[in-house]
């Protein structure tokens, strides 16, 4: 099973990925925790990101394309991407890339929150520098900016679907889970 899960910021799609991949045995990557872990580390990786993760911009994409190749590759009974894709290019660049290895994504789920629950969620977490209001703030203008465009891209494509975040986790998730259940791409007959 390979799942992509796509919201804003505070959205839960850290929450979300940990359930599903509990739930069905397959990796959860999540660009985010990845780049925090380089940055941590004080890798080459991390020296490069650190800046761009606590301004709350996009990490350029061959960057954050080179640190998950391995990862996706890795997870060979599938995985709920986190984070990634992000903006329409990263899409479009690893299509290119997975479809060469026939492990294209089965269901795109859309994470929808308001605004307000957004802001009130990530203050009350404070995961550290990009919590702070201001770049919240930021970090929700590059999601409308480079993100919401990425989801005009897909709408309309039988596998991605929109469900209502601001719910219980645990509503939200078995939402999910119902959902995609009911896909072609998981009930087709080979
Ligand atoms: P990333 O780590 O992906 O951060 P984000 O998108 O800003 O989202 P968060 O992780 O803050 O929120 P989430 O949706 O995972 O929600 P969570 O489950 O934690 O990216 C960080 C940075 O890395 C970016 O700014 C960028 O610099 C870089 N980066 C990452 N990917 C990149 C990419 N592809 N390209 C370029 N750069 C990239 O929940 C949030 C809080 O709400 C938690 O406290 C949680 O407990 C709570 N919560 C969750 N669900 C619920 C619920 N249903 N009800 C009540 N509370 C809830
Ligand atoms: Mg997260």
């Amino acid at each position: 099973m390979r799942l992509l899960l796509i919201g804003a910021p505070g959205a839960g799609k850290g929450t979300q990925a940990k359930r599903l991949a509990a739930r069905f045995g397959i990796a959860h990557i999540s660009s985010g925790d990845l780049l925090r872990q380089h940055v941590r580390d004080n890798s080459s990786l991390g020296q490069l990101a650190a800046a761009y993760v606590e301004k709350g911009d996009l990490v350029p994409d061959g960057v954050v394309m080179d640190m998950l190749r391995k990862p996706v590759t890795a997870a060979t009974r599938g995985y709920v991407l986190d984070g990634f894709p992000r903006t329409v290019e990263q899409a479009e660049a690893s299509y290119a890339v997975v479809r060469t290895l026939g492990v294209e994504v089965q269901a795109a789920i859309h994470l929808d929150v308001p605004q307000p629950e957004l802001v009130h969620r990530l203050l009350s977490r404070g995961r550290g520098a990009d919590d702070t209001e201001a770049v919240i703030d930021h970090r929700l203008s590059v999601y409308q900016e480079r993100t919401v465009p990425l989801l005009e891209y897909y709408a309309g494509r039988e596998w991605m679907f929109t469900v209502d975040g601001a719910r219980p986790a645990e509503v939200v998730h078995e939402d999910i889970v119902q959902r995609i259940q009911k896909l072609a791409t998981f009930t087709a007959p080979n």
